[in-house]
């Protein structure tokens, strides 16, 4: 399988370790991100992971000019849309630079795609369009809600990609609904660097680890699992590339059909359990505090993964230990992330 792979937000976590995904796998790789979210510092670091040179343009997704004109000198065989706006509590405080942003983007971006002929697209999406989920472990068939206007701009974009595919049957559209994303590419040189404090928790852990951070914060003890802390879907980053590519391949081969698909391993742990696990992991003490809950904040949250199992032949393969030792070596080997 080859061609030419357009990732938008393309220096973000998840797409700099599917860039790397894609390269491995024999396919072309044209990068577009504005930095408003991540480093230039990625793409040196992808070249030299790569042994080659990164084909990128510095552009606002939102701009559509800016796509239509991409399309034109790029030939560009399929998408994978990653830009977006992803903190649950800032979309909370700015519900209308979110919707701007995430179903702006996604429109200009197949707006553009539609114009230049190119019908072959992966949407990120993510496990929270199931809001507080009623069935463990959750399949793709469960009921949808979204507690966040970020949750909300995930699910508006699976409707809209829905309704784009009955519309035109040509396309052919993934909905991937990512679970928990942590670790970092083996190398250590690439890795989850969210700017100011960590809303997620593996960062969060890191930075406390390195010594960034005092104490870690655990958001409620007192929910309905194991040890009364909140249990989710841990996957590693390099996993969650391969389901990309996988997805791609499914898209791209002849008999290819659109589809919607959870990426996750199918195994919850608990906050304590990964405070646990990073600390066998990296040799740190983690202090904490067990604090109130979280507003939005859901008990348990785990995939069902067998639809892209059966349908793309993937499943997530690293264990909670590689997740944290591959988070470590990349926070240890960069305390400030990309701006040391
Ligand atoms: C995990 C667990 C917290 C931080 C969100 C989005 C999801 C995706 C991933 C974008 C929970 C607890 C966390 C901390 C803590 N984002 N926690 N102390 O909330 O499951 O998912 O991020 O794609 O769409 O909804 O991830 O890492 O924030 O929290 O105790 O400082 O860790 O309560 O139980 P979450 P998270």
């Amino acid at each position: 399988m080859s061609g030419t792979v357009l990732l938008t937000g393309a220096t973000g976590y998840i797409a700099s370790h599917t860039w790397l995904a894609l390269w491995a796998a024999g396919f072309d790789v044209v990068g577009v991100d504005d930095f408003s979210n991540s480093s230039p510092e990625v793409l040196h670091r992808l070249q030299r992971l790569g042994d080659r040179a990164c084909v990128f343009e510095r552009a606002d997704v939102c701009d559509g000019a800016a796509m239509r004109s991409l399309f034109t000198r790029h030939a560009i065989d399929a998408v994978v849309h990653f830009a977006a706006f992803k903190a649950v509590g800032e979309s909370c405080a700015k519900p209308l630079a979110y919707y701007r942003n995430n179903i702006g983007g996604l429109i200009s971006v197949a707006e553009a795609m539609g114009a230049s002929g190119c019908k072959t697209l992966v949407f990120s999406s993510s496990a929270t369009v199931y809001g507080v989920p009623e069935v463990l472990p959750i399949p793709e068939s469960a009921a949808l809600a979204t507690t966040s206007p970020y949750g909300a701009t995930k699910l508006i974009g699976e409707n809209l990609l829905t309704d784009l595919g009955h519309a035109d049957p040509s396309w052919r559209i993934a909905l991937l609904r990512y679970f928990n994303p942590v670790g970092a590419h083996d190398s250590g040189l690439i890795g989850e660097d969210p700017r100011g404090t960590p809303n997620n928790l593996m960062p969060y852990i890191t930075q406390v680890a390195v010594g960034k951070r005092e104490r870690l914060q655990v958001f409620g003890g007192d929910y309905d699992t194991p040890d009364g802390t909140g249990v989710r879907d841990y996957i590693h980053v390099s996993d969650l590339a391969g389901g990309h590519v996988a997805a791609l391949r499914h898209l791209m081969h002849p008999s290819g059909r659109s589809f919607t698909a959870n990426l996750g391993t199918g195994r919850g742990h608990s906050v304590l359990e990964l405070v646990r696990a990073f600390e066998q992991a990296s040799g740190c003490h983690i202090l904490y505090d067990i604090v109130a809950r979280r507003p939005g904040d859901v008990a348990s949250c785990y995939a069902d993964p067998s639809r892209a199992r059966q349908l793309l032949g993937w499943q997530a393969s690293r264990d909670i230990a590689a997740m944290c030792a591959d988070s470590w070596r990349w926070q240890q080997s960069n305390p400030n992330g990309y701006n040391d």
